[in-house]
């Protein structure tokens, strides 16, 4: 028998309406903040992610699902999907026609990672992206737009952590701090670090390795070295998430696997539900030379993406409560009466009501068994005798209580009955 790739999940239902759920709320909020929903493809050229997320980065030197293209292009499953938005924004050149652009999106992305509870090969992430701002209040506002999401889904025990990386001026700074401090341990670190050392010392602060972390759990904190404007950005940063109300904690040793972030940095941690390690519910920052970068004029940017199956996993409350029941389920006796009900399950629909109606028809106690088994609210009985006098049985499933209507005012009936 086929089976799914390793890391890549089905979804079925009840889970599916926990999914729908999520997807609703965050999608109502951020269009609430004046976000508007972008698209893009699942698949770019390998040479965005490279230029964006950065060449000595886990995601494209090791977690990149990257193949050949019929025509030899390469091309690359999305890991994520800030380097897509600004290519599309650029492409479209959206920053000629608005100064402020607000985008969500919603869809999978593809990160070859070893997988655990909260860690797949496909994800799915909800993200928004603010281009043309460069003021540190709208990084407070999606903090405390997510601290709003989350609380309105019930998630609890949520950290927000913040950081600021600096800018592009104090990072040679940084960076030779950086070097200084890990020099005298070269021997020490795996690999990769001894390679990033050279070519990207921040990127070491992100390596899983036991021993590298704990070298690293010394080294240099990026916000000794702000100058005087990502100093500035990160005092306003704080006081309009204090004006939110939204508690925080400043994480100095926060850094995320990206080369496009510079200043603004943040994560949303939940120890709630069965997250484990993987407790990391979303992250984002400001990407201030990303739009330049890809070949657009200067554009300051922040946003964040988080991730759904995580979020999922500390939702309270069982899928089945998420699952929309059956309104009303209709059972007929008889060809006649089958028909009939099939014309008062689509009127029932066109008002609104969810509405099921077993074609297979079978005994009514055979219906009325698949009635519990979607576990609708009520049943509407028709045989030949409603048939005859334009009535209905109405059924209270979960009193049992039954009544005869007629069916003009089965409309009204429901009504009573489901409020
Ligand atoms: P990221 O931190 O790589 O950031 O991913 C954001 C969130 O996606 C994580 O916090 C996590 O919840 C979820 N996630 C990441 N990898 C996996 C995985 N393998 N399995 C399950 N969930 C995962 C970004 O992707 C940036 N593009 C965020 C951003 C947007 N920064 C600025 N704008």
């Amino acid at each position: 028998m086929l089976t799914a790739v390793k890391g890549m999940n089905d979804l079925l239902p009840p889970e599916s309406a926990k999914w729908a759920h999520v997807e609703r709320r965050a999608r109502d909020l951020f269009e609430r903040h004046g976000y508007r929903e972008i698209r893009t493809p699942m698949v770019e050229r390998t040479a965005l992610f490279v230029r964006s997320v950065g060449e000595v980065t886990d995601i494209v030197e090791k977690q990149m699902y990257t193949f050949d293209d019929r025509d030899e292009t390469s091309i690359t499953l999305r890991p994520e999907a800030t380097a897509s938005v600004v290519r599309a924004y650029l492409e479209h050149s959206v920053h000629k026609k608005e100064p402020v652009t607000r985008w969500y999106y919603m869809g999978p992305m593809f990160r070859r990672e070893r997988m655990q509870r909260g860690r797949y090969r496909q994800f799915n992430q909800i993200g928004v992206e603010a281009l043309g701002v460069a003021e540190p209040t709208i990084d407070a506002e999606q903090v405390a737009m997510l601290h709003g999401l989350f609380t309105d889904l019930g998630v609890e025990r949520v950290d927000a952590l913040v950081n600021n990386l600096g800018g592009p001026a104090d990072r040679p700074a940084y960076r030779a701090a950086l070097v200084a401090y890990f020099e005298p341990y070269r021997a020490e670190l795996c690999e990769d670090c001894q390679r990033r050392l050279d070519k990207n010392p921040l990127r070491i602060l992100d390596c899983k390795v036991p021993r590298d972390k704990e070298i690293a759990a010394g080294a240099p904190a990026t916000i000794d070295y702000l100058g005087e404007a990502s100093r500035m950005h990160f005092d306003g940063f704080q006081a309009a998430l204090a004006a939110f109300g939204v508690p925080f904690r400043v994480e100095p040793r926060l850094v995320r696997g990206f080369d496009y972030y510079t200043g603004t940095l943040y994560e949303l941690q939940s120890s709630a539900g069965d997250l484990g390690a993987q407790n990391t519910l979303c992250g984002g920052g400001r990407y201030d030379g990303l739009v330049e970068e890809l070949g657009g004029p200067p554009t300051p940017a922040v946003g964040f993406a988080m991730g759904v199956e995580r979020i999922i996993l500390t939702l309270p409350g069982d899928a089945d409560s998420f699952d929309p029941r059956t309104d009303v389920f209709l059972a007929a006796l008889g060809d006649a009466a089958r028909l009939h009900c099939l014309k008062l399950a689509q009127a029932l629909r066109r008002a609104g009501w969810r509405a099921d109606f077993d074609h297979r028809g079978g005994s009514m106690k055979a219906q009325l068994k698949r009635a519990d088994r979607v576990r609708a609210r009520a049943a509407v009985i028709v045989g030949d005798d409603e048939l005859a006098a334009r009535t209905v049985v109405l059924k209270d499933m979960s009193a049992g209580a039954q009544s005869v209507v007629p069916e003009a005012e089965l409309a009204a009936a429901l009504h009573k009955l489901l409020a």
